[in-house]
């Protein structure tokens, strides 16, 4: 009787592990069911059935917001749209305008488009007035959209001494901070054997309206854009700016061929300073090349720029206003 007794308590016990058994497979299949039924719903599931290969969906999913993604998955695996994420410089608010651009202009790269559709270059010069944002200090942005108030003028002027600079004492100026980097610069410049000197520097609207109208008299408006900035819209009124040749190579034209400039290009950046208006840029600049122009910007920006290849406009498109994304 006691022999059964423990039979059916063993047994008892058994029952129970095996019912703990199936309810731990229950809950592993159920589980791993719940899993499968989540990932059917994940963009990275639909992305795949689409026929976007796992390094695609990586990048697409690394590249683009929820929203892109939702309208990619409403069409059929596109090509260009994978191309266009995979560029270092993407900003997904301009994806549309990439593809559109690309449709109509084939014979263009995507790196360009990108350039390109970031800095408005697609848009004709000046055809929108914005107003640059002061308040970046030596990160704002002054081009043929954005301008400066007339009446705007940098606070802490310095002026540049002659033994840097042509002119008049007092002619030349740039903000205390933007003077205190060019001093570095021009003395690492000095100990490489150049003798850079400033031809130009901070000019107010006024001066600038000078310039601008001058050239415009001269040899017309289309010649005069791209060459001279129209008032508001020049670099040389936020006082970050010097205009540079050097002792050997005075005039602007030859600066271009000099060895003081080879080592500019070089080693500006270093100083904080970037060549604003480069050759081979100019469809993004909208201005020809100024192997004179040097705006400073900052150690840590100039390097970026350096070391990437990119133009402000660009710099500021994707660093400043995307904040990076
Ligand atoms: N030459 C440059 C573009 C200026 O006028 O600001
Ligand atoms: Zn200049």
């Amino acid at each position: 009787m006691s022999q059964n007794k423990k039979r059916l308590k063993l047994k008892k016990w058994v029952y129970y592990v095996i019912f703990v058994i199936i309810l731990i497979i229950v809950i592993v299949i159920g589980v791993n069911l719940y899993k499968e039924y989540k990932y059917r719903q994940s963009n990275e599931y639909k992305l795949l059935q689409l026929g976007y290969t796992d390094n695609e969906v990586d990048i697409l999913l690394e590249k683009l917001s929820n929203n892109t993604v939702k309208d990619l998955l409403t069409k059929d695996k596109d090509d260009d749209v994978v191309s266009f994420a995979k560029e270092k410089y993407y900003i997904d608010k301009n994806l549309n305008e990439y593809l559109a651009y690309y449709d109509e202009n084939k014979n263009t790269n995507t790196k360009d488009v990108v350039a390109i559709i970031n800095v408005n270059a697609d848009h004709d010069w000046y055809d929108e007035e914005l107003e640059t944002d002061t308040s970046k200090n030596e990160l704002m942005i002054v081009n043929k959209f954005y301008a400066l108030t007339k009446d705007y003028a940098p606070e802490n002027l310095v002026t540049i001494p002659l033994d840097y600079s042509y002119g008049n004492e007092g002619d030349n100026k740039l903000i205390d901070y933007a003077y205190e980097h060019f001093l570095d610069l021009w003395n690492a410049a000095y100990d490489e054997g150049y003798h850079l000197m400033v031809t130009s520097s901070y000019r107010d609207y006024e001066s600038q309206e000078e310039v601008y109208n001058y050239r415009k008299e001269t040899y017309g408006q289309r010649a005069a854009d791209e060459t001279a900035a129209r008032p508001g819209h020049s670099e040389h009124q936020t006082g970050l700016v010097v205009d540079m040749t050097s002792t050997t190579e005075a005039s602007a034209n030859e600066f271009k061929n000099s060895d003081a400039y080879k080592w500019l290009k070089e080693n500006a950046y270093k100083y904080g300073f970037i060549e604003r208006y480069p050759e081979d840029k100019e469809y993004l600049t909208g201005y020809s090349a100024e192997s004179w122009h040097w705006r400073y910007v900052g150690v840590d920006a100039a390097t970026t720029m350096h070391k990437n290849d990119i133009t402000y406009d660009e710099y500021y498109a994707f660093y400043i206003e995307n904040q990076g994304k």
